[in-house]
């Protein structure tokens, strides 16, 4: 399905029940296409839903390269070349009472917290769930469709001003923080451009609140066998992003 984002797509597919009920919010799967050219790598995308009952899964994705242009002219009916689901970590929920949880995403970061964000909210709609959706413009906040339904808190944030807050997720992410009762505690799911990551991180350091951040570096074979996802940790010692990951604690990360 094409949505309104220029380049923007959400692919659902059949992926079995068996794959559909084993995928957690955070994990990615690795896509195969024959574009013609020396492309042997799977181009891997998180997912952004996956329904144990239907099997259906989902991806959302945006035009980039030779994959994703093929991507986006697969018709209905046609078969999807995947490996998943993968990733060793996927995001682990909050489960301590009342927690706030609060997801802060930007560009293709945005798929896995909304997924996250569902199926929380799904399992219990009376938590508290706030998504902070950041990018250059409107027309490029995409992802969140159907969330305010479940109850979710969405915030906004565009470079032009053009919806929501002007400036960057982490203005809205520091009014949470600074707003918040001692009494509930917040967790912070983050994914997105590195930059954008990185600041989160060092955001809920400052205030001490837990955050977990999804690490989407290069991967090359997403199993676990090249160590071309290194990722490096405070204690410089590299996980792999693939297998060790790509969801790690902000404080694990050597950010740089
Ligand atoms: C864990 C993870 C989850 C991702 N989830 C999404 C998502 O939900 N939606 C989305 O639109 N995109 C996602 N991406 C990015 C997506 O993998 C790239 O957009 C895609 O690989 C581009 O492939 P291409 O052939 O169209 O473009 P190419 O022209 O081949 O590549 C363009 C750029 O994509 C990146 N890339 C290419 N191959 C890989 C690879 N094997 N591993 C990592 N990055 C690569 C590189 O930065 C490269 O410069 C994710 C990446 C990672 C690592
Ligand atoms: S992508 Fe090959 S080891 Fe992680």
């Amino acid at each position: 399905m094409k949505l309104s984002a220029p380049g923007h797509y959400v692919l659902t597919f059949d992926a079995g029940q068996k794959m559909a009920s084993a995928v957690k919010p955070g994990q990615f799967l690795g896509v195969a296409m024959d574009t013609g050219g020396m492309q042997f790598l799977r181009r891997p995308f998180s997912f952004y839903s996956a329904d144990p009952e239907t099997g259906h899964a989902s991806i959302l994705f945006s035009v980039y390269g030779a994959t994703t242009a093929q991507m986006a002219r697969l018709a209905p009916g046609e078969t999807l070349d995947i490996l998943g689901p993968l990733g060793g970590r996927a995001f682990t929920p909050d489960t301590r009472p009342g927690a706030h949880q609060v997801m802060v995403g930007g560009g293709y970061g945005v798929p896995p917290l909304a997924f996250l964000a569902r199926r929380l909210l799904t399992a219990d709609p009376d938590s508290s769930v706030t998504l902070i959706n950041g990018a250059r413009t409107a027309e490029f906040l995409v992802g969140t469709e159907g969330l305010e339904t479940l109850g979710i808190h969405l915030r906004e944030a565009t470079n032009d001003g053009s919806r929501g807050t002007q400036g960057l997720v982490t203005l809205i992410l520091q009014e949470i923080l600074e707003a918040r009762a001692e009494h509930v505690p917040i967790h912070i799911y983050t994914c997105g451009p590195t930059p954008m990551m990185r600041a989160v991180a060092e955001m809920a350091m400052r205030y001490e609140v837990p955050c977990q951040v999804s690490m989407e570096v290069f991967m090359p074979c997403g199993v676990g066998i090249c160590m071309g996802c290194a990722v490096e940790r405070t204690d410089q010692t590299f996980a792999r992003g693939c297998t060790d990951g790509p969801v790690f604690e902000a404080r694990e990360v050597a950010w740089k």
